[in-house]
């Protein structure tokens, strides 16, 4: 492994989920690969889970981690190539990673999208300039259009808790009250339509059809009852449109997970990504019952994070 950005550069997905396995087993069986290592973390964007869970995962392995929330804990980053700084950026992105890199042998990045320009977001233009000038190796905490790690530990989750060899995985589409990127979705679409073991169905109203890049011929069920029967995991999630590019075109509230959607599906265990919005995008009912796995889920976090890095720091 190079670099982390997607499902392509995980290699053979299924030595990467075993060794995932066996590090949860033994969180700290691998130190002397982290000793004396740095693992630098930059934030161009909030988070929770991606940020404690990459630190967490850093000192499992032995390694010491740095953070960088950039423009509020650093100079203001200019991103554009040739521009006349002569207005409110005060270094170039050309600089500020080259540096980084020096006193880091990991860098991760989150790198949300405009959600404005799908060129720029789907051509991944800032995410390319930061792995340009990067010296060391890069892990996507969440850039434009994907969010690697978070669909590592949906598969981690997922493999954990199947209770047969086949499983039916529904990615369902949820209400919310702001546009969203598309990267978890993006993403989710990515991993699991190559998993061997897995049924993909992904369901959501007409017009929020994903990139055809990352669902790559999975099976899209606009109706969606239809697509939960038989289901043994869901995943829940909000996205903008990729067509009408970052707009809302519905915020059908019969679209929100309840215990009644869930009664034709096989006693299906529930996914979401988290942070999630209570009883816009999934009740209470569903978040708080003992078929949600949201909080393994975010818990594997660290171990998507501590593999990806003994792959890269090995
Ligand atoms: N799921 C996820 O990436 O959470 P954060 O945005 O809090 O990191």
């Amino acid at each position: 492994m190079q670099n982390f950005t997607s499902f392509a550069d995980a290699g053979d997905y299924k030595a990467l989920l075993a060794k995932a396995l066996e590090i949860k087993q033994n969180p700290y069986g691998y130190q002397h690969i982290g000793k004396n290592k740095t693992v630098g973390l930059i934030f161009f964007n909030p988070s929770l889970r991606t940020r404690l869970s990459s630190v967490k995962a850093a000192y499992n392995l032995g390694a010491q981690a740095w953070v960088l929330n950039a423009g509020a804990d650093s100079w203001t980053l200019e991103m554009a190539d040739g521009a006349v700084m002569n207005g409110g950026t005060q270094e170039h992105i050309k600089e500020a990673i080259a540096v980084m890199s020096q006193y880091c042998d990991v860098l991760g990045v989150r790198t949300f999208p405009t959600l404005k320009d799908r060129d720029e977001d789907y051509n991944e233009v800032v995410f390319k300039k930061i792995m340009q000038y990067a010296t060391v190796p890069v892990v996507s905490l969440e850039s434009a259009t994907l969010h690697p790690l978070q669909s590592f530990a949906d598969l981690i989750t997922v493999a954990e808790h199947k209770q047969k060899e086949r499983v039916k995985v529904v990615l369902t589409w949820a209400p919310h009250v702001r546009a969203l990127p598309q990267c978890v979705p993006n993403s989710f679409a990515d991993w699991f339509s190559e998993v061997d073991w897995v049924d993909f169905v992904i369901t959501h109203p007409e017009g929020y059809e994903l990139d055809p890049k990352f669902t790559k011929g999975a099976r899209i069920e606009y109706d969606q009852k239809k697509a939960l029967e038989g289901a043994d995991f869901v995943q829940a999630k909000n996205w903008s449109s990729y067509q009408n590019y970052g707009q809302v075109l519905s915020n059908d509230p019969a679209w929100m997970l309840t215990p009644e959607h869930m009664t034709g599906t096989n006693n299906a265990k529930f996914l979401h990504c988290l942070p999630v919005r209570r009883n816009v995008e999934v009740s209470d009912a569903i978040l708080d019952s003992p078929n949600s796995l949201v909080i393994q889920e975010a818990g594997n976090r660290v171990f998507s994070m501590q593999t990806v890095l003994h792959e890269l720091l090995k």
